[in-house]
């Protein structure tokens, strides 16, 4: 991963070049990387805020030989490295709240965006878009983001070389990508990503398409999915969701 590095001073979302590239025949572990993106993308059709010389604006093209079923299991295996990276390069412990945000103390600092192309039942190419707020002083941070945006500079009290955070992140995404592969999804990362999560044990609403779903969040099965327990003590299953956590 990284043997090949798309670079731009600036662009629309290097998760579009990227699927772009990929379309086009870009090699497994091609890294698509811009310094600034005018139309940063989040999840559920969010804005992503990526201004220049700030933070680490990037998507990887994967090519993992598997079943469409387990292609969004790589955010978790993401959101894993990411977690160990960052904690890593700030010395302060993140946490991964369900399915695969990045926090310090209950700010985020890094999101994934993770787009999938098939063909038939298998995976074509995944782009893994990775969004690192790295040298952002809290203060520049817009005042809808104020509450829950976080930085590594804001973590770390210093700023950090965004290079040598791009090479940890590379270097804790690979060895874990290549056991997703080697054994056909994230079942054996699993107690790699409780160990880090900051959702499970804690009460949880769940915003999911069918509405608000209140409870503990008591587990993760190894695809990923959310175990949660109602008041009621009935169990739901939650695939996709955007989650509340209170602690
Ligand atoms: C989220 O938490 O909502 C996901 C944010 C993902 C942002 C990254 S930045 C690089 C890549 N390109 C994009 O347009 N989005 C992702």
């Amino acid at each position: 991963i990284g043997q090949s590095i798309v670079y731009r001073d600036t662009i629309d979302s290097t998760n579009t070049l990227a699927q772009q590239l990929a379309l086009n025949g870009a090699p497994e572990g091609t890294v698509v990387i811009a310094d600034e993106q005018t139309s940063g993308r989040g999840r559920r059709g969010r804005q992503w805020f990526s201004p220049p010389h700030s933070g680490i604006w990037m998507s990887l093209i994967l090519r993992p030989e598997l079943p469409l079923a387990h292609a969004a299991q790589i955010t978790l295996v993401a959101a894993v490295a990411l977690c160990q990276a960052l904690s890593r390069a700030t010395g302060v412990k993140a946490g991964i709240k369900w399915p695969n945000d990045i926090l310090f103390d209950g700010k985020k600092c890094c999101g994934i965006l993770t787009e999938m192309h098939a063909e038939f039942d298998q995976i074509h190419h995944l782009v893994v878009g990775i969004g690192i707020n790295v040298n952002v002083p809290q203060e520049d941070f817009p005042d809808e983001l104020q509450d829950i945006a976080t930085s590594l500079q804001a973590i770390r009290g210093e700023r950090l070389p965004r290079a040598q955070v791009v090479r940890t992140v590379l270097e804790e995404f690979e060895p874990l990508y290549r056991q997703y592969v080697a054994n056909g999804g994230f079942g054996t990362l699993r107690d790699a990503w409780k160990a880090n999560n900051i959702t499970l044990g804690n009460r949880i609403v769940a915003h999911t398409a069918r509405g608000d779903i209140e409870g503990k969040a008591l587990d993760i099965d190894e695809f990923g999915v959310l175990l949660l327990e109602k008041d009621n003590g009935e169990r739901e299953k939650i695939y996709s969701a955007d989650i509340t956590v209170f602690t």
